[in-house]
């Protein structure tokens, strides 16, 4: 089949690249004209493992553009939804593209992928298309994806969501992820919704879950990735997302958990377990500014933090876990030197601090150091050339503690 997607970020492009892989031919639409060139050329964006192999693979069935002429019948919508300062999210962008295809469009599907508040695709998106056209049909199709991860996970997904309010919307998309094993369920647009933002809630739920129980530990004595290990033994709970450390960072967590709250207060609901979830996970990062200060006053010391990214083999530092750090660091006066593999260029847009080439350089006469991000290079580190050998993790990924003053976060 001949698909549009509107928005080439990591969902769109994973989206479109995916359904080309699939055999379909597939039209990027995206306002930013660099994006639109690259994949002219055959060139991947963003990083995503294996996309620029699927791209270069389905080179010929693949377009891009950055005007709704031509649109195809199918259109996916992948842009973004940022967070308002409410919380709440800027559906600007979404209700833009969908009024901009359904102006482009006499009939056809139209895809809502973007993570909406339950309710906004038949009760806000619906309407604008039904300005222009009776005909063209609507549906809501979550993306379960992890940055990184994200075309492993599109191929190899735990199900699929469809939520549709006719037959030719289920038919469609069935027909579409039929090269996909993997259990399909067929709801209602608003069901949908819930089911993604209830997903990410109760992910992000886990780690607050896990820090909690973990900052006890850390008072007890003990390492909660013990504890987590009995824990999940019991097949109800699994081992999954109860690494407990600096907290949850990434564009989805925190924007998602602040959105279903934001909105649910709006409509006279306080979720209080979500906003304890959120609670956590703000406070997590300034425990290891307390655990520093057990050894040293901050105050014009050297203090390197190894990793800025969210999370290990992505640049992106959006709600990195690092960002309170930091900012924490230099209110109480100190000289921060930082390094990570790939997301220092990302980090240079917040602070004006000193960036390292390498993990050695970062350490070289340092007071002391924060390990924020779970990054493979850092699971041996020579702290020789430090100054004080203070050590303090946020992430359990050292190997070997030997020689050095070391404080785990949860452990
Ligand atoms: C997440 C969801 O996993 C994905 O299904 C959804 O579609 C988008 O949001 P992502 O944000 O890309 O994906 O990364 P993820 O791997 O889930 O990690 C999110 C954050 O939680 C990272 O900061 C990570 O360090 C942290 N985390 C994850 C923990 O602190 N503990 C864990 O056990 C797992």
């Amino acid at each position: 089949m001949d698909i549009s997607v509107i928005g080439a970020g990591y969902v769109g492009l994973t989206t479109g690249i995916s359904f080309a892989e699939f055999g379909n031919k597939v039209k990027f639409i995206d306002i930013d004209e660099n994006k639109i060139n690259k994949i002219k050329h055959g060139i991947a964006p963003i990083y995503e493992e294996g996309l620029q192999e699927l791209i270069k693979k389905n080179f010929d069935r693949i377009n891009a553009t950055t005007n709704y002429e031509n649109l195809d019948s199918i259109v996916f919508i992948c842009v973004g939804t940022p967070s308002l300062p409410t919380g709440l999210i800027n559906l600007q962008y979404v209700k833009q593209a969908v009024e901009n295809v359904a102006k482009n469009l006499d009939d056809g599907l139209i895809i809502i992928k973007s993570t909406v508040f339950p309710g906004t695709t038949e009760k806000i998106l619906l309407p604008i298309v039904r300005k222009y056209s009776d005909k063209i049909s609507i549906a809501m199709n979550p993306e379960f994806l992890r940055e990184g991860m994200a075309l492993h996970d599109f191929m190899n997904p735990d199900r699929i969501i469809i939520g549709v309010i006719d037959e030719r919307g289920e038919k469609i998309l069935k027909k579409l992820y039929t090269p996909i094993k993997a259990p399909i369920m067929v709801t209602n647009p608003t069901t949908a919704e819930m089911i993604k933002y209830a997903s990410n809630s109760f992910l992000a739920t886990k780690i607050s879950f896990a820090n909690e129980i973990g900052n006890l530990a850390k008072i007890l004595g003990i390492d909660v990735y013990d504890v987590m290990k009995g824990v999940s033994m019991d097949h109800r709970i699994s081992p999954y997302f109860l690494n407990a450390g600096a907290g949850f960072g990434g564009s989805c967590f925190p924007k998602d958990l602040r959105a279903i709250a934001s909105g649910a207060k709006k409509l006279g609901y306080d979720m209080k377990l979500i906003n304890a979830v959120l609670e956590i996970n703000d406070e997590q990062p300034l425990r290891l500014i307390k655990l520093l200060e057990k050894y040293m006053s901050i105050e014009g010391k050297e203090i390197a933090v190894l990793g800025l990214a969210f999370k290990a083999n992505t640049d992106d530092i959006r709600e990195s876990r690092s960002i309170p750090v930091i900012k924490e660091l230099i209110k109480k006066g100190a000289n921060v030197r930082a390094y990570d593999p790939m997301a220092m260029e990302n980090m240079k847009k917040i602070f004006d601090i000193k960036y390292c080439n390498s993990v050695e350089e970062a350490l070289m006469n340092a007071d002391a150091c924060i390990i924020m991000t779970d990054w493979k290079e850092f699971e041996d580190i020579d702290f020789r050339n430090m100054k004080n050998k203070i050590v303090i993790e946020g992430r359990k990924i050292l190997k070997n503690r030997e020689g050095i003053i070391y404080e785990g976060i949860c452990w």
